[in-house]
């Protein structure tokens, strides 16, 4: 008869032990108990970069790598891509359902009125120097907001955890967009909530005075499925940053600033800014094949391809890749488009991505769109970290009311020196 467990047999003592398995899965502290001395510390896992180990329960996202499957509460990206909003979508992973329509109301008006930020937020801002990545003044600011709504760190009160969620969600546009005018040395534009999330968000950005400025609606729900898709995507680097830093019970503002600077790295939010870059240097379709070449000797990597969970085309790709087109009938098509279509095209077909799984990933088109709205590449990140904050939220309310979770803290294999004693400086 089959039961739910594991037999381990450890040839070292020639004893056995039996595991329980739960969702394919067994508790790695299960192993504890393998020893060969009763001082032994116990069995552990050796699991660099957590290739295989579930460091949670969760019901918010899930994928399907190998089906190249994504869904948010159950609900399909393809589906809220075409159908939802951003600010909706925010909802159903924080809250876990979709909104009834005065619940997607209150939602709405509760975020779009927490987008000013403190004037003294907005001065700090203003002391970076005028060349500062904006993705790491994103991350300052986040960090300082913690010291603006210092009740924040006590989160354990739902009100006070709510009213957290609706400032970071309304004001991180508004830090986006005043680290942007920062950058390109003009005066900041104040929020204006009659616009939407993503139309103010470009209003802010944009605005120059002009008496006939209008949002343009087609980019402004571009920017808003960009925002849908990139929204959640469970337990990646920055997501997990926002668990382990949030485990220690910091509070929110700290945590989100943790996990931005996480996504800020080029292997992931980063990655975006890398496509662009490499589409630069590559510089024409001629080139392409020489640049593959070097791919496939180990030398460089191939920017927005590949996926530590994807083994097949990344769903958020091709709805990306829809969008691409529908912007460019506003914008005028990107020079890039050209190489990144048929970068895409050699090596779907060459063996050494076909053997490999090496699909497009949601960045290989994502900077195109953002550079023919007119956003430097270095805003990329920072489009990125945006829409992610739902996410970050959700799975870090998720996981400070999961009764299982505690401090997080991984163990280590110590493979240094053994005791030895100290020497002073003038005998070494
Ligand atoms: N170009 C060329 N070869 C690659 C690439 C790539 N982009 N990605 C993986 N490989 C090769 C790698 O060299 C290795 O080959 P071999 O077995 O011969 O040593 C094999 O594929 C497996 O790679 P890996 O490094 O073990 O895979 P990983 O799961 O650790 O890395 C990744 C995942 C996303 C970091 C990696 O694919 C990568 O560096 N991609 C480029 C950066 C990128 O586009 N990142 C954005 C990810 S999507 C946004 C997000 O969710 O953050």
């Amino acid at each position: 008869m089959s039961k739910d467990t594991l037999t381990i047999t450890d040839n070292r003592t020639g004893k056995s032990y039996e595991v329980p398995i739960e969702h394919d899965t067994i508790r790695a502290i299960d192993l504890r108990q393998i020893k060969v001395n009763n001082d032994d510390f116990g069995m552990m896992v050796y699991d660099p970069a957590y290739l295989n180990t579930a460091s949670c329960k969760s019901q918010i996202t899930c994928i399907d790598g190998a089906k190249g499957i994504l869904r948010y509460r159950g609900y399909p990206i393809d589906q809220l891509a075409e159908q939802s909003t951003f600010l909706e979508v925010a909802f159903l992973l924080i809250r876990g359902d979709l909104p009834n329509k005065d619940e997607l109301d209150y939602w709405t008006r509760r975020i779009m009125r927490h987008t000013y930020i403190h004037e003294d937020l907005a001065e700090q801002m203003k002391s970076f120097r005028y060349d500062a990545h904006p993705m790491g003044m994103l991350i300052s600011a986040i960090a300082a907001m913690s010291t603006f709504h210092p009740e924040a760190s006590q989160f354990e009160d739902i009100e006070i955890r709510r009213k957290q969620v609706w400032r970071i969600l309304g004001k991180l546009p508004t830090i986006a967009a005043f680290a942007y005018r920062i950058r390109i040395g003009r005066p900041f534009n104040y929020p204006d909530a009659t616009l939407g999330y993503t139309g103010n968000f470009l209003y802010m950005l944009d605005f120059m005075g002009e008496h006939d400025y209008e949002v343009d609606p087609v980019l402004a729900r571009a920017l808003d499925v960009l925002f849908i898709l990139h929204a959640d995507h469970e337990q990646n680097c920055s997501t997990s940053t926002m668990r382990a830093v949030g485990s220690s019970r910091v509070d929110p503002y700290s945590a989100l600033a943790a996990a931005a600077a996480a996504l800020y790295g080029p292997l992931h939010g980063g990655a975006n800014e890398a496509v662009l870059r490499m589409l630069t240097e590559i510089g024409s379709v001629s080139n392409i094949p020489a640049y593959i070449e070097r791919v496939k000797k180990g030398e460089i990597r191939l920017m927005g391809f590949g996926h530590r969970v994807y083994k097949n085309y990344d769903p958020r790709a091709k709805i990306i890749k829809r969008i691409a087109h529908e912007v460019f009938e506003v914008t005028g098509t990107n020079p890039l488009l050209d190489i990144a279509l048929e970068l895409e095209q050699i090596a779907l077909e060459d063996e050494y991505f076909v053997s490999r799984k090496l699909y497009p990933n949601v960045d290989f088109y994502s900077g195109i769109i953002y550079q023919a709205m007119g956003f430097p590449v270095d805003m990329f990140p920072v489009l990125f970290a945006i829409p992610r904050a739902a996410g970050w939220l959700a799975q870090w309310c998720e996981m400070v009311d999961d009764p299982e979770q505690r401090i997080a803290r991984p163990r280590q294999i110590y493979l240094g020196h053994d005791r030895r004693e100290y020497v002073p400086v003038n005998q070494r």
